[in-house]
């Protein structure tokens, strides 16, 4: 897969993704991740990437040419009808539909070319997203950019494209994998300051440790996130 990141700040992606599992998915050659100076593609002496809203208003909108360029420029075309399949033209916004493990695993799944589009808070001038694909949001709450949310996507989907976690187990155990809360887990020392690894997890018997597993699943989802078992049914 291939990620291409558009930013007004190049810098601030500096070793984020030189660590752990992205690193090694780069390595293996599983994620291709490059990112590119908006500014670049800004062809005004000032290199100038945003300016004043239409209609008055606080702060400054994200202009409309230097992201055209920058769309045409990686993938050919700002069409999206002539997008080529497996691209995801994303722009990472606040008013996005909130990212879930299930649009991260279809984007792992499906996609072979991502680019992904930081817009400022103020906001990015609306004739770009008939460039757009997706307008993701990775929760209720304003950043200043949407670079944070960048590396959240490019991380939740790289771990899960094939061979990404190699030997270091799988996702299917992850929270949210199975439509719950991941259960608790414990390592060595069996005791610690007086709290004890329960006595199940020692028992060698997996069907009781599954079970037990399920049900501290279940408990944890109930106390903290209700919703996701009744969009479950449970
Ligand atoms: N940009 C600013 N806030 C954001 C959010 N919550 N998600 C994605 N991009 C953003």
């Amino acid at each position: 897969m291939k990620i291409d990141i558009l930013t007004i700040f190049p810098e601030f992606f500096d070793g984020v993704f030189d660590v752990g599992i992205i690193r090694r998915a780069k390595l293996a050659g599983i994620v291709e991740i490059d990112v590119h100076d908006i500014r670049e593609f800004a062809r005004d002496k000032h290199r100038k990437v945003d300016d004043r809203p239409f209609g008055g208003g606080e702060g400054m909108v994200l202009k409309p040419e230097p992201l055209f360029r920058a769309i045409e420029n990686l993938l050919g075309t700002s069409d999206r009808s002539e997008y080529e399949e497996g691209t995801h033209v994303v722009m990472l916004t606040p008013r996005g539909k909130p990212l879930v493990q299930t649009n991260a695993a279809a984007i792992a799944d499906k996609a072979k070319r991502v680019l992904l589009i930081c817009g400022r808070y103020e906001g990015v001038d609306e004739r770009v997203m008939s460039a757009v694909t997706d307008e993701i949001s990775i929760g209720d709450y304003v950043l200043s950019g949407g670079e944070p949310a960048a590396v959240v996507l490019a991380d939740a989907v790289t771990r899960l494209l094939p061979g990404a976690l190699g030997n270091e187990g799988s996702a299917e155990n992850d929270s949210f994998s199975r439509g719950i809360l991941d259960y608790p887990n414990y390592t060595q020392p069996r005791e610690y300051r007086g709290m004890e690894v329960p006595e199940v997890l020692l028992s060698g018997n997996h069907e009781e440790i599954e079970k037990w597993r399920h049900e501290k699943a279940l408990e944890k989802t109930r106390g903290v996130r209700e919703d996701l078992l009744k969009e479950k049914g449970e």
